[in-house]
């Protein structure tokens, strides 16, 4: 009921095997990433779109090949223990994740539409080839599109529609891509959107919930799980 975010960014640097790690140590099942591709087109676990915040470098990440992206310092910014942590190549997340038996909340992060095409197909490509097991993987997604694409390319995986915002027509939108699961953004969760989510038969999750106090609140609403900064407090 319980996913990590970022794997658990409020423990450790966001998006690195140290956060994976945290999140298993605070006996969550499943943990959250986000994955984009580098300039030489190898997937990497990053959230922005450049590597500003989260590491001692600059510039996007769509520019820098795998090996500039590598040099980069992705743990001193949160603390200076953290100060080895580099960012995880897809590979190296997958392999933590299953060596730590987490299922994978595996989110495409899309800056630009056109990114969707070449990331989805060499996401799906390298789940392929290393036989990753299916029902260890929930791909996730703000674009339609590249949930519409993972349908067609990889539809034994199960896909999340990741939304911000909800209205009338958000159901019947979704359709296409046939979601297993709707991943909302907690702040603008209300009962009736719940059921409205429930009923049409999804399961619901909800993120970032950082407050363990308010877990019940959205329990009673029918959530199914809560995508968390710190895991540790719930
Ligand atoms: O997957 C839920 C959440 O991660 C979506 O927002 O910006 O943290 O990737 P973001
Ligand atoms: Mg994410």
């Amino acid at each position: 009921m319980i996913t990590g975010h970022r794997g658990a960014a409020a423990l450790a640097p966001e998006n690195t095997i140290a956060s994976i790690n945290k999140a298993a140590e605070a006996g969550v099942k499943w943990v959250e990433i986000d994955t984009q591709l580098s300039a030489d087109g190898i997937p990497v676990v990053i959230h922005d779109e450049t590597v500003n915040r989260c590491t001692d470098g600059k510039g996007r990440i769509a520019d820098l090949t795998l090996a500039q992206l590598k040099r980069l310092d992705a743990g001193s910014w949160f603390h200076p223990s953290y100060a080895n942590e580099r960012i995880p190549t897809l590979v190296e997340a997958l392999d933590a994740c299953l060596s730590l038996g987490l299922t994978l909340n595996l989110e495409l992060k899309v800056h630009h539409d056109e990114q969707i095409e070449p990331l989805v197909n060499s996401v799906v490509a390298l789940i392929r080839e290393k036989g990753y097991p299916i029902d260890k993987l929930l791909f996730s997604s703000f674009q339609k599109k590249a949930l519409e694409l993972c349908q067609q390319l990889m539809p034994e995986v199960r896909r999340g529609f990741i939304c911000e915002v909800w209205n009338n027509f958000s159901l019947s939108s979704i359709q296409a891509c046939q979601a297993y699961s709707v991943h909302i953004d907690h702040h603008i969760l209300t009962p009736a959107i719940a059921r409205n989510i429930k009923n049409a038969g999804y399961v619901l999750k909800i993120w970032t919930l950082n407050n363990a106090d308010k877990a019940q609140y959205f329990f009673d609403m029918g959530v199914d799980s809560i995508i968390t900064d710190a895991p540790d407090k719930f």
